[in-house]
């Protein structure tokens, strides 16, 4: 079993290769992400894709990393629906409380607090409800990755339930919980690790990962703080 390897690609887009040497891409945002490096632009191999919501900013680049990757895309019902209504036969829709196995891998999905619809035609299509994911690795270990989130109090449960060691949560504020609310998700988590997404890509995402540390760090948690491209094992 290899390391696993976390790349922050921007925003809330990740690669990462499990133990197993699975690859999984997280909220796929390419192109039009200001955060991502241009070397980083062009869609990654993949073997699973995972979509938290319908926003733009999570899917822009879904369509065109499935048709190069060959990946399974995993999501909610209604957003695979219209991925199939786009042509992608490999999806694997699921709902909240669900659990399936992919490329070696256990995907459950979770609740989160937002909302989930996409522009198509100019049109703003319903996507389903937006959702996070916990992942169980191939050597038993757990991921939570919250996607675009308030903080809720069933986060408590999912830490009693899958008790994740690293928690991918949003911090930017404004459309997202802030660092205040995640350093409290990462207390009811009972997480070790903490990976910040979801900020410093526009002006109006002020939460920053410093304000998170301040807060997580004398009680023993530490923040995986990446910069875009760049990989932690
Ligand atoms: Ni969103
Ligand atoms: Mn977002």
């Amino acid at each position: 079993m290899q390391r696993l390897a976390i790349t922050w690609l921007g925003h809330s887009t990740f690669l990462l290769r499990t133990p197993g040497g699975k690859r999984l891409l997280f909220d796929p945002w390419l192109r039009e992400n200001p955060s991502c490096p241009e070397a980083l632009k062009k869609p990654p191999r993949a073997d699973v894709i995972l979509v938290s919501h319908g926003h733009g900013d999570h899917m822009d680049d879904l369509v065109l990393c499935a048709r190069e990757s060959g990946a399974t895309v995993v999501a909610m019902y209604e957003l695979c629906d219209w991925l199939g209504r786009k042509g992608l036969q490999n999806v694997e829709p699921m709902n909240k409380g669900g659990s399936q196995q992919v490329a070696g891998i256990t995907i459950t999905m979770t609740d989160a607090r937002h909302s989930s619809g996409f522009i198509d035609g100019g049109q703003m299509i319903y996507m389903g409800e937006p959702a996070g994911f916990v992942i169980r690795l191939e050597d038993q270990r757990t991921i939570y990755f919250a996607g675009d989130t308030a903080l809720f109090g069933d986060m408590q449960l999912i830490g009693e339930i899958y008790t994740p060691e690293i928690a991918f949560l949003p911090i930017g504020d404004r459309y997202t919980m802030g660092p205040a609310d995640a350093a409290r998700a990462c207390q009811m988590l009972g997480v070790r690790q903490v990976v910040p997404m979801h900020w410093g890509t526009f002006p109006v995402l002020t939460g920053t990962p410093d304000e998170l540390k301040r807060l997580v760090e004398p009680k023993g948690i530490q923040v995986l703080e990446l910069k875009p491209g760049q990989t932690a094992e």
